[in-house]
Order: structure tokens, then sequence, then C-alpha cells
């Protein structure tokens, strides 16, 4: 795609991030507009839309930019930096609104494009790339890696997933990882997702041999 917005966006996502080591780095961003972008062809959804959202959903994340979470400030001001029309402004909005992980109270996005991102942000959070993530996550906010005193919890809400500060990165695999394979909305990713969920099933079941031996 080479309109000048994606573009645009790419660099601004580029500063945006440069810092960060929590495993929502730049590099997550473009991870999850290629998969999105490829996702949205394969099932018929605009990919511009697509891609901008893609690109745009985790700059007003709730926990890497708490102050422009309700708002969505960051997105809509560099959308409307680039003279996107109001529509579109609206829709990449609410798209970027609902595609995060909320445990039970988890959202399906309504619209094909909402689908295809949230479907690309999941695929990036499990396999070999997630297992990273997840301890690149923890590494950073000073998290456990394990500990066997700390159990999963399992079927938690909105409210009590986010408040759920003191489990262990390894917890988060049965609280959360497991959970998206059955959790896809498009087919093109429920294929890819089997493949990732089953490299780490077997890894955690590894882990978890190792530490008992
Ligand atoms: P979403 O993309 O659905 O908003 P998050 O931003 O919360 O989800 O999480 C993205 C990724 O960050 C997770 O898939 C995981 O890799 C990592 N992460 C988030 N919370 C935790 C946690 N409590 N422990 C370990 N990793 C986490
Ligand atoms: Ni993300």
């Amino acid at each position: 795609m080479n309109e000048k917005i994606i573009e645009n966006a790419l660099k601004y996502v580029k500063d945006f991030f440069e810092n960060d080591a929590s495993g929502h780095d730049y590099f997550h961003t473009v991870r999850v507009y290629n998969s999105a972008v490829k996702i949205a062809k394969s099932e018929g959804a605009d990919t511009k839309i697509t891609a901008l959202a893609a690109l745009l959903h985790d700059v007003d994340d709730r926990k890497l930019s708490p102050g422009t979470y309700e708002s969505k400030y960051n997105a809509r001001e560099f959308l409307i930096s680039q003279n996107a029309d109001k529509e579109e402004i609206e829709h990449i909005i609410e798209i970027i609104g609902s595609v995060s992980f909320k445990g039970t109270q988890s959202e399906v996005p309504k619209s094909l494009e909402g689908k295809c991102v949230q479907d690309a942000d999941r695929l990036d959070a499990i396999g070999a790339v997630g297992i990273a993530r997840a301890f690149a996550y923890g590494g950073n906010k000073n998290r456990k890696m394990y500990d066997p005193d700390i159990t999963p919890k399992i079927g938690m809400n909105e409210r009590e997933y986010f408040e759920n500060e003191d489990s262990t990165t390894i917890n988060h695999f049965f609280e959360k990882l497991f959970l998206l394979k059955d959790m896809m909305n498009t087919q093109s990713a429920r294929e890819i997702a089997e493949e990732r969920d089953r490299f780490m099933h077997a890894y955690i079941e590894e882990f978890l041999k190792e530490v008992k031996e």
C-alpha cells in the first residue's frame, strides 16, 4: 500500500514506540499491521481502514498511555493532522477502542476491519513471539516469572483482569494466552492460531516439567 497516510502512520509509530521494552515496541505494531492487512485481503475487508487501525491500535493503550485511553487523543490527533475523513476517523477510533483483551468482557469488534485488527493483535500475543513478549512484559513490570504458590485465576472479568497485578508470567498463559485461539474472529487467523497455540502449549509443558525435576 503506497498511500501517504500509511507511510506517515508508520513514521509516527516508529517515534512513538522507540523506547518501549514491554513487548509493545514498533515491531509489534508493524507485525500487527502486516498480518491485519493480510487477513483483511483474504476476508475482503477494507485494507486502508484496517491498516490505519492496526498502526494506531496501541498509541492510546490503557497501560501504555493511561492519560489518553478514554479520549483516544493520540490516534485522533494523528488522523486529524493527516486530514482523514471524519467518518474514517470515527471508524478507526471505534476499532481501537474494541480490540483489547478484557477477560470475560472482551468485545467482538463491530466491523470486519475491527475483527481483522483484533485477530492480528492476538496472533502476535501467541506462538514463539507471544512467549517472548510475555516474558519481556513481565520483566518490564517486575513481575515474577513463576511461583508455584500463586495459582492462575480463570474467568476474570475486565476489572479483575486489570487489577491482577501480582500474578506471574507463567500464569498469564493460563489467564489469557491459551484462551486466544478460540477467540479469533476470522478463519484465516484461526488457522495460524492453531499452530502457534500448539507451540505455546508444548513450551509451557516443557517449562513445568523442568521446574519439577
Ligand atoms: P491487548 O493487546 O489485548 O490489549 P495487552 O496489551 O494487555 O493486550 O497485552 C499484550 C501482550 O503483553 C500480551 O499478549 C503479553 O504478551 C503481554 N502482557 C500483557 N499483560 C501481561 C502479563 N500480566 N504478564 C505477562 N505478559 C503480559
Ligand atoms: Ni497490540
